[in-house]
Parts: structure tokens; sequence; C-alpha cells
């Protein structure tokens, strides 16, 4: 085999381009003879350009002869390998793994200014069998690398294709071989204070041995070979990181289970060890397959050298350890539970299927929800960010509704909160509701043209439902916080704005402004949707060391693992929760206990709204709420028939689905009664239309009622004949208008105020006669006479029945009538009256117009009479085609 083919063989790559580096400072450029170099400066060991972006491996040994520090640069994005560390950064951001064997790279991302999000998508890396591996995905490229304690003991570049530019560095380029002092004096870079020694010649016993034995299974000239050896085992004759990746590289040549055993005894080259069940493997799976991913993609096939599982196992990589266990074994986790693969794990508003160890999860089917608390913010889609100023800001819009906040001035709280709706504006403040600028205490269904139901669901929780189908909770004590449901779009056009975000279930875009583009900062952001007022910044740092020290120490009762808070945990992450819990107490404006007793009620409502009951965690961390009166605390209040107005009737509360809240309110079998008491039922005050009695006889408009069990019912005692029955406007309005016959086919007056009395009853009217029918009786009316139904009258040229209260007519056409009377009245045939005096012949009418020879005519000949001053007394002459009449 001449060098060129060994050249090849060793790079075991057919239509790749490997240059690798390894020992105390062997280069194998891409072509041409392997070199030694030894030296503690920095190298560029490939550097190129393709399509304007740079790409550059450059390498520095340390005196342990290993590569101490790499430094890959691919597009301005620099990923650093140091003491074990990947650590990858640009100008934007930067990325830190820790060190360790781990099949899964747990990445750390530290001083996070602004993610890119194409940055992270220009590389990937990965570990590849023993090593590690960074692959490019703007070109085929990829660096591969060996840690071993000290540093990298063998590192190699990979081209899958020949570039259409040169490079440069220790790797030469490409298709021509170059000189190897040429290579090391172009490579070096000179900011650097190092020294390149010359290589020193020592015979070594070793490396004779080595060659004296594998010189049958390959034949080259390998004198050359045995220099770079010695070169490579000088000074580092005890260190068999340093110089054992030589002897792999040539025995592997050989592959002859006799030389590697041969070769490691000799060397004391020991396998490299594999960790907890791991097997090493000369040659297997570079990705070895685990139980998220049993069979890897055959991208990731590729045989190496590597750490895998005996066969027909595979990697529990849902457990410390290294286990290797067969598939049908592997589970997943959840809140220390474990669960075969394929089953099914429910929540409120998820299904998630264990998958090998991953959970598979179906989308969110709860409402999603956005939160303020103060100026913490989760948008409908989940983005979590802090409002930077004491603002008014829009909270958010849609097409029939707008929500402003108010900060307060003195706190990090909300001052209040603005809802508007069409012709509606209501006001929430500290424990105080303003509807239309009237107070409301008591909440009752407002009317038909109201847009919002509004009522309490416990002494701190209000609730309201809009026709327009806007749901939200909103708190009005400790602190006013908002709980927005994302509305239904119906329409694409039903935009949705503010600082919830615009609920398009893509948290990547909710950073929208009011005009549209994309900030990347939550400044930027939360300044677009400022509605005037502003009264300051939101500190985000502690200004009092004893409220810091509190705060830490109290806030940390969230991530205890066996706190009362655990259960929760694998639900909803507390980090978020406890970030935010700290400068709530810091820079409160309230007492310390209150703020934190905000922060943990905070996360503990995030976790009822995915269903998960925290228990009794107010009385564990000293927040228990004193409730007024004899009301009790509850973490899962209801007020569907707690009420005594919802004795009297249906309770529109009980249609309403209220998920949980917290707060006072009233124990089951007691209801909420005057004074924000709770009641058994017979101490019930009775609401009526128009007032509240208190248990017991009243009389209300002139009836004697009675209140008992919160239902009012009145004395029928209105003495009532013909059939009618007796009505209460305590009852309820009653449009008395519309009982009676009468009123069929009139517009209605619907000021009417109700008056009690006698009346039809449902479904019948009185007649004319002062009796109860139903509506096909109805009779009707006509110049003050009655008509039963059926009857007919007649007028003119009309025909009108009775039906159902209304005349309906049959209507032909009338002839038309031309008149002439007394004292020169006339009216024409389109009933037009004029009068005019004059003594003449008039024709009154004929057909003889024009031309036309007509058939007949009338005249009138006016006379004076009664002493010339009136006109009165006429001859009237037709004149028809065949006879004369003549009349006096
Ligand atoms: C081998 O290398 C390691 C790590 O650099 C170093 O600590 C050790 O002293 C070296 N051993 C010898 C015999 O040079
Ligand atoms: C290679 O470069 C030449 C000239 O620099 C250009 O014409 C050609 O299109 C390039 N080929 C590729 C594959 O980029
Ligand atoms: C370079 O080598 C000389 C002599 O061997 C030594 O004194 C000096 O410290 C070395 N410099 C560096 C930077 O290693
Ligand atoms: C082997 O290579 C060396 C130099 O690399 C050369 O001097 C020698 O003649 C070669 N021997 C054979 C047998 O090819
Ligand atoms: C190594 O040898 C075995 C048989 O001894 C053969 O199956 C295998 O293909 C060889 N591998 C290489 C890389 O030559
Ligand atoms: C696999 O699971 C079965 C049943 O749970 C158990 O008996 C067996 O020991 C497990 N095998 C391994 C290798 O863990
Ligand atoms: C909103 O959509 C959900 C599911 O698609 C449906 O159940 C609900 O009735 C809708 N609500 C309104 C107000 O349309
Ligand atoms: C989310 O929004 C971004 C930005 O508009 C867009 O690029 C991306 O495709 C969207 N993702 C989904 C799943 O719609
Ligand atoms: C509320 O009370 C009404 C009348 O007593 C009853 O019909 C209804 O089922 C109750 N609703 C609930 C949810 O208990």
């Amino acid at each position: 085999m001449t060098t060129q083919r060994w050249i090849l063989a060793f790079c075991f790559s057919l239509a790749t381009y490997t240059c690798r580096t390894f020992g105390s400072g062997i280069v194998q450029p891409f072509k041409g003879e392997s070199y030694y170099v030894r030296s503690d400066c920095q190298f560029i060991l490939i550097g190129f350009t393709v399509n304007g972006k740079e790409y550059s491996v450059t390498i520095r040994r340390g005196h342990n002869g290993l590569l101490v520090q790499v430094e890959i640069i691919i597009n301005k994005v620099t990923t650093l390998l140091q003491n074990g560390h990947v650590v990858v950064k640009s100008a934007l951001f930067e990325l830190r793994q820790k060190t360790g064997l781990g099949h899964r790279h747990q990445w750390r991302r530290q001083r996070l200014k602004v993610t890119h999000p194409c940055n992270r998508k220009y590389q990937h890396i990965f570990k590849y069998g023993i090593y590690n591996r960074l692959k490019s995905s703007l070109l085929p490229f990829s660096v591969t690398w060996h840690n071993v304690h000290g540093g990298i003991n063998s590192l190699w570049v990979t081209l899958e294709s020949e570039l259409n530019t040169t490079t440069s560095g220790l790797c030469g380029k490409q298709n021509i071989a170059g000189h190897r002092d040429e290579l090391i004096r172009d490579s070096k870079l000179h900011d650097h204070k190092c020294n390149t020694s010359s290589p020193v010649l020592q015979k070594n016993d070793i490396c004779r041995q080595f060659f004296q034995e594998i010189k049958d299974c390959v034949q080259y000239n390998n004198s050359h070979y045995q220099r770079l050896c010695e070169e490579n085992i000088f000074g580092f004759e005890n260190n068999q990181s340093v110089f054992c990746p030589f002897f792999k590289e040539f025995a592997s040549q050989c592959n002859q289970s006799r030389i590697n055993r041969f070769w490691r005894r000799l060397t004391k080259c020991a396998k490299p060890r594999c960790p907890g069940d791991l097997i090493y493997r000369e040659n297997g799976p570079a990705v070895i397959p685990s139980c998220s991913n049993p069979k890897p993609l055959p991208f990731y096939q590729e045989l190496t050298e590597t750490c895998a599982c005996p066969e027909g196992k595979v990697l529990n990589n849902g457990a410390k350890g290294y286990r290797c266990i067969p598939w049908s074994n592997c589970s997943c986790e959840f809140a220390g539970k474990s669960y075969r693969n394929g089953e099914i794990r429910r929540s409120k508003c998820h299904s998630c299927t264990c998958h090998g160890v991953v959970w598979r999860c179906s989308e969110n089917f709860c409402h999603r929800r956005c939160v303020i608390e103060g100026p913490f913010v989760t948008t409908f889609d989940g983005k979590k960010y802090v409002l930077p100023y004491k603002c008014a800001y829009l909270a958010s819009k849609g097409p029939s509704w707008r929500i402003r906040i108010h900060f307060s001035r003195k706190g990090l709280y909300l001052r209040k909160v603005v809802v508007r709706l069409p012709g509606e504006l209501i006001v929430f403040r500290k424990n105080k509701v303003l509807w239309n600028w009237q107070e409301i205490t008591q909440f009752h269904q407002f009317q038909e043209t109201c847009n919002a139901k509004i009522y309490w669901v416990s002494s701190t929780f209000l609730q309201v439902h809009t026709t327009s189908g806007l749901f939200f909770q909103i708190q009005l004590s400790p602190e006013i916080q908002l709980f927005i449901d994302a509305p239904n779009q119906s329409k694409s056009d039903d935009k949705i704005e503010g600082l919830c975000g615009n609920s398009n279930r893509n948290t990547t875009d909710d950073f929208t402004t009011e005009t549209g583009f994309f900030p990347n900062s939550v400044q930027l952001f939360a300044l677009s949707w400022i509605m005037g007022n502003c009264q300051g910044n939101i500190p985000t740092t502690c200004t009092k060391r004893e409220n810091e020290n509190y705060a830490h120490e109290k806030c940390a009762v969230l991530n205890q693992p066996t706190g009362i808070f655990a259960k929760c945990h694998p639900h909803i992450p507390t980090d978020y929760y406890y970030t935010a819990c700290i400068p709530r107490i810091c820079n409160t404006g309230r007492s310390r206990r209150e703020a934190l007793c905000i922060g943990l009620a905070s996360y503990a409502k995030a976790c009822d709204g995915l269903g998960v009951v925290i228990g009794d965690w107010r009385r564990n961390t000293g927040c228990n709420l004193k409730c007024q009166k004899n009301q009790e605390f509850s973490y899962n209040m209801h007020t569907c028939n707690r009420t005594c107005t919802s004795l009297s009737g249906h309770d529109f509360r009980c249609d309403m689905d209220d998920d949980p809240v917290e707060g006072c309110g009233c124990p089951e079998g007691t209801y909420l009664n005057q004074g924000q008491t709770c009641s058994p039922k017979k101490e019930c005050a009775c609401t009526y239309y128009g007032g509240i009695a208190d248990p017991g006889p009243v009389v209300i408009s002139r009836q004697k009622c009675n209140c008992e069990n919160g239902v009012l019912s009145c004395l029928p005692d209105c003495d009532c004949k013909n059939g009618k029955v007796c009505v209460s406007c305590s009852e309820g309005p009653v449009n008395i208008v519309k009982k009676t016959c009468d009123h069929i086919g009139k517009p209605l007056d619907t000021s009417e105020t109700c008056e009690s009395g006698c009346y039809c009853p449902d479904h019948q009217y009185e007649d004319h006669f002062g009796n109860c029918v139903s509506l096909d009786e109805c009779t009707c009316v006509f110049s003050g006479k009655a008509f039963r139904t059926g009857q007919q009258v007649n007028s003119r040229c009309k025909t009108c029945t009775c039906y159902r209260g209304m005349w309906q007519c049959t209507e032909k056409p009338c002839p038309g009538q031309c008149q002439v009377y007394g004292d020169g009245h006339y009216q024409t045939f389109d009933s037009k009256w004029y009068r005019f005096s004059g003594q003449c012949l008039y024709t009154l009418v004929q057909d003889s117009c024009g031309n036309k020879k007509g058939t007949f005519s009338v005249r009138v000949e006016s006379v004076p009479c009664n002493q010339n001053t009136l006109t009165c007394s006429r001859n009237i002459i037709l004149k028809l085609q065949v006879h004369f009449f003549y009349a006096d």
C-alpha cells in the first residue's frame, strides 16, 4: 500500500475530506503526509469563507500536550471548547453546556440578552459515540473531538464536499499537498507569546516494537510514521491520554483482534471506560438507541467508537446511571409515578401519552388565560414578562371590549381596572365596582339591555360574562388582579391586542406593538400600549436589604421539594413565581407578609387553573384570610344557590361555569343575606321588583304579602270577577296594558308602570264586554260599538271582519264621484274639494275631449237665487249619444 492509499484509509472516508490533529501535535492535513508540530501557540487549523460567511477552527495546546482551547467560528457564532465545557457565544447570547458524558446535553442559558431565533439553527452539537460533534447546518462541515482529563486528545474536521474556495490553516488545501514548514508558518497566530520547538528524535522502544508487530498487516514504508511516533511520544512517555490516539489509529488499520490485544498491552492504553451498563465498542452506533429514540434516523446510525448498550437493549435516558433495559421496559415519570410505555395520563387541560420516556401531550384544552398580577403579565399564549413602568396600559382590546389597567403610585399593584363595553363602562377599584358611574353593591342579573353579567363569586372575586363572549375574573382584594379568558375568535378579523397579546397560540409573535412590528424587548412592547398617566419605573431590584433577605427566605417555600406546593411542581415550574415573589415583597408598598401571601396565592391559583388542588397552603404559610361576619373561607367558593335572592327564582349564576376561586362566602346550606351575613333560609329577606322585604308579613302596593324562606307570596284579595285573577306587582313587572283585546294592534307604551289588581289570566284578554277570552275570541270595536269575532261591518267600498281583536278588511276599488252642491261647492273625482261661484253654464264632465266625438256630457248651469248673492239652483243638462235628458 502506498502512503497515498494509507492516507485515504486513515481518513476512513471516501467522498469526504478530513483533517485531524491528535496526540501531542500530529497533524494529518487534507492532502499530503502527516507531520508533527510541538507548540503552545495558537494555530488556525482551518479557515475559509463561503458565501460571505466565515468559518474557522483555531487550536491551542497546553504544556500537557493536549488541546486546551479550541475555537470554532461559524458565521459570527463562536463555540469555545475549554476545560471540558462548550460555550456558544454570539454578539447576542451565550449558552453553556455542563460537562459530562451525558447523552443529553444540558444547556444553561447565561447572560441572555436577546435571542435571535436563527443563531441556534446554525449548528447542532451532539454526542457522537465517545466523541462530541458540532455540525453546521450552513455547510456540510463538522468538527468532532474527544475529551479527556486535561483537554482534547483527538479532533477532526470533516468537509463532505469540495469547496469552491481555498482553505488555509494547518489542514492545508483540499486537493494540493502543502509543505509542513510553510503550513506551520502561515497558520500561526502571532498575538500570543508562545514557543514552537523543533521536533526531538529519540528512539522509543514502544514505537519500535509497535511498528515491528504491525508491519505484516500494513505493508507501507513505515519509517516516516515511526518517526512521527517518536516525536509524538517524546516527553509524554507516561501520559497515555496523550500518545494513545496515535497507536489506536494505526492499530485500527490492521483489524485483527491479535493486534488489538497486543498494542493495548504494549502501550498500556486502556479501552475507554463506559459509564453504567454501557459497553465499549470499536465500531458501534454513533447515536445509541434509547428509550426516547429507540431507532435513531439512518443519518445518526454511522459506526464509530462508542459506548453502547448490549444487543437488544436501549439506554434508559429517563433515569440516571446509564442503565440499559429492554425497550418494552421503558417508562415515563410524572410526579414521582412511573407510567408504562403507551400509558395515558390525563389532567384537566391535557392528556399525555408515554412514548418511551417522553410525554407527548395534546394541545391545551382549557381556556387560554391572560393573567395580570400587578406588573407580572402572562399573555394568552403563555409568554410571561414584567411591565417596566407604573402607567395606565391597554390590557386587552377586542372587537367589542377594551380593558385598561391603571397602576398605583405607591406600590407594585393596580389601582383600578376600566372595562368598556358598547354603551357600558365598568370600573373596578379596590373592593368597589362602578357601573356607568353608579356604585353597585348588590349584584344581580342586569336587564337585558346590559352587555355584562357581573357577580361576586367570593368575597374577593367577581366574574364578568359579556354577551360578546368575553369572560374574566377579577380579584378586588387584597390586590386587584385580572384573569381574562381568551375569547373565541370567530372571524379572522376579530383582532385581539394589548398587553395580553394576540391570542393566536403562538408565543413567538406576542410582542406585537400597536404598529404591528415585533420589538424584541418588553420595554418597547409595553411602551406601545401605554395609555398615559405614568408614575415612575417599576423597580427590578430590592432596595432594602432586610426585605430582600426576608423575601428570599419566605418565597423559598414555593420551591421546597417536600413542601405544601410540591404537589404542583410537576405541573408548573416554580421559577417564575419565585422570581416574581421577591420583588413583590421588596417593593410592595404594603406589609411584607401580605405581599408574600399574594405571591404564594399567585402560584396556587395557577395550579388551581390546571386542576391541581394544593391543599390548605394558607394555614401552612400563615396566610389565613379573615372573613367578615359569619362567612367562611374556601379554596373553591361557589355562589350558585347560595344567596337569598336565589331562593325566589332561577339563579343565573348556576348557568355559568365558574372556575374555582378562593375567598369568603356562605357555607353550603346558608344564604347570603342583607349586610353580607349568611342566614338560614328562614331568615332570608325577600327581594322583589322594586324593593326588599324582611321576613314576615308586609304590605306591598296595597297588597298583603308574606316573606318566607326568601320567597314573597302575596294574598289574592282583589275579589276578582269574570274569571280574572289577581296580579301583584311585587312579583315582578307585568305589562297590564297587554292584557286587553283593546291593545291589540296598537303601539305599546312600555313605560306603563305596574298596578296591582284584577287581570285576565295568562294567554287570555279582557274583551270589550269585560270578559276574559282567548285571543281567537277577542272582540273588535267600530264607531264605539263592540263586535264579536267573525262579525262584519261594511263601510263605503270596504267589508271588514273582526278577527283576533283586529279588523281584517277586503278592499274593492271605490267608483270615483264628482259632486256639486250648495253655494258652488265642488268635489272632483279625485276627491279634491273646491269652491267657486260663477253664474254660467259649466261642463261638469264629458268624454268628448279634443277632436274626439264624445258619448256623453253633463253640464250644470248655475243660476243666482236669494238676492243674487248666492248661487244655488241649477239647470242640469245630461247629454248622451242617443237621448237628451233634462232635469230641473
Ligand atoms: C499527564 O498529563 C496530566 C494532565 O495534563 C498531568 O497531570 C500529568 O502530570 C501528566 N503525567 C506525566 C507523567 O507527565
Ligand atoms: C464557484 O465559483 C465560481 C467563480 O468563483 C462560480 O462561477 C461558481 O458558480 C461557483 N460554484 C459554486 C457551486 O458555488
Ligand atoms: C519558551 O521556552 C523557553 C525555553 O524553553 C522558556 O523559558 C519560556 O518560558 C517559554 N515560553 C513560553 C511562553 O512558554
Ligand atoms: C522509506 O521512506 C524513507 C523516507 O521517508 C526513504 O528514505 C526510504 O528510502 C523509503 N524506503 C523504502 C523501502 O521505500
Ligand atoms: C475487519 O475484519 C472483519 C473480519 O475479520 C471483517 O468482517 C470486517 O469487515 C473488517 N473491517 C474492516 C474495517 O476492514
Ligand atoms: C422488565 O419489566 C418486567 C416487568 O415489570 C420485569 O419483570 C423485568 O425484570 C424488567 N426487566 C428489566 C431488565 O428491567
Ligand atoms: C368557544 O369555543 C369553544 C370550543 O371551540 C366552545 O365550546 C364554546 O362554546 C365557544 N364559546 C363561545 C362563546 O362561542
Ligand atoms: C408564529 O409566529 C411567527 C412569527 O410571525 C411565525 O414565523 C411562525 O411560523 C408562527 N408559528 C406558528 C406555529 O404559527
Ligand atoms: C339551584 O336551585 C334550583 C332550584 O332549587 C335547582 O333547580 C337547581 O338544580 C340548583 N342548582 C344547583 C347547581 O344546585
